[in-house]
């Protein structure tokens, strides 16, 4: 019968990357959070990885990121996308109408919230469940217990650093920044115009980020190059840049703070109760940006908690989500993991 309506699926609308996992087969798809529209005719010429690849080259294709900061800030684009990935992971289930489950940032506004309400029921969802990033992720690693242990999750992606202190399978508290991945690359680009005059893309901003960042201080890893490829500012012509690691770790030392006092601020909501727990708890880091190398070293030090790489993949969330509905589906209906609304929120549809 679900076969026949649509399987449970789960999306992790990122601002990055949208993740999508289809109930028995696992995470079907981790694409670019991108289309491609013409100018002229106003249709979607292509989704993902290559509406990635007509970046800059057709005067008439506009790039759209419909998610930003963790929210559908283009409603139809994101309807398209998410209607697009459905039906395609549906096979030939054409209209397929699955239970869906969506990861939310912790923080997100009553806005935003509406507006991926209506996005998920246009793009086919029978019905709809929230499930902030944090609790997705905790359940995604397997830490979540229905007791009363803690678990703290930093979750850092591309614009949105989520920070949730979770016990009884739900928040305790919680901090959503608007800061991320993004913001390194952002911050690249603006050095390379700076102190080389050469204008970068944020592909290769982030390219550069992937291949030699690190986080400071300088000497503690070995010091290694990029090259990039931009555009002389006063000539206008191409031209080849070489970034070091200390030249990125320059970059990047005032973003990366803010996203260290970001996780600061999301334990620092705790009362004295569990605050005391914390320190024997640590924290547990997923989202891309959380393999940054030296990251987890900075916020130890900045937090006196420790903290390790919780999931390489990216992956967590999406999976756990998956999960969440799987239990809610009233399979252990006693469990504390069901019912709360601060974990599970199911939205009526319009
Ligand atoms: N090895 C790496 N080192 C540093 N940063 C990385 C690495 N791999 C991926 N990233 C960064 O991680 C970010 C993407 O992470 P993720 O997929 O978790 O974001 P997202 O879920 O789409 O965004 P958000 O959750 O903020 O809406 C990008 O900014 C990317 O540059
Ligand atoms: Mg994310």
């Amino acid at each position: 019968m679900w076969d026949y309506a649509g399987r449970d699926t789960a999306i992790d609308l990122g601002s990055a990357t949208v993740r999508m996992h289809v109930k028995g087969r696992g995470v079907v798809c981790r694409e670019p959070s991108l289309l491609a529209r013409s100018r002229r005719t106003g249709r979607i010429l292509a989704l993902g990885a290559p509406a990635r690849l007509m970046a800059g080259r057709d005067p008439d294709v506009k790039l759209i990121r419909p998610v930003r900061e963790g929210a559908p800030t283009e409603t139809d684009e994101a309807e398209y996308l998410m209607r697009h990935l459905v039906r395609t992971h549906h096979g030939r289930h054409y209209m397929a109408r699955p239970r869906l489950v969506m990861t939310v940032p912790s923080g997100m506004t009553s806005v935003h919230y509406r507006a991926l309400q209506f996005s998920a029921y246009q793009a086919g969802a029978r019905r709809l469940t929230l499930v902030p990033t944090p609790i997705a992720a905790a359940v995604g690693m397997g830490m979540i217990e229905a007791g009363p242990e803690i678990a703290v999750i930093a979750d850092i992606g591309a614009e949105v650093t989520d920070v949730g202190v979770i016990a009884f399978g739900g928040l305790v508290t919680s901090h959503t920044a608007h800061v991320g991945g993004a913001s390194l690359d952002r911050a690249i680009a603006a050095l390379a115009r700076r102190e080389h005059g050469v204008s970068l893309s944020l592909t290769a901003a982030e390219s550069a980020k992937i291949a030699v960042g690190a986080v400071p201080p300088v000497g503690r890893h070995p010091v290694r190059q990029a090259i990039v490829e931009g555009r002389d500012v006063e000539s206008g012509l191409p031209r080849r840049l070489v970034l070091t690691t200390t030249d990125v770790q320059r970059a990047i030392e005032g973003p990366v703070a803010k996203i260290v006092d970001a996780v600061r601020a999301g334990l620092g909501g705790c009362t004295p109760e569990i605050s005391g727990e914390l320190l024997s708890v640590g924290v547990t880091l997923t989202g891309g940006s959380a393999r940054l190398p030296g990251l987890e070293r900075l916020i130890r030090e900045r937090t006196g908690l420790s903290a390790w790489l919780g999931d390489d993949t990216g992956d967590a969330a999406v999976i756990g989500a998956a999960d969440v509905v799987r239990n809610a589906a009233a399979r252990h209906p006693s469990r504390d993991l069901t019912p709360r609304p601060h974990l599970l929120t199911t939205v009526p549809q319009y």
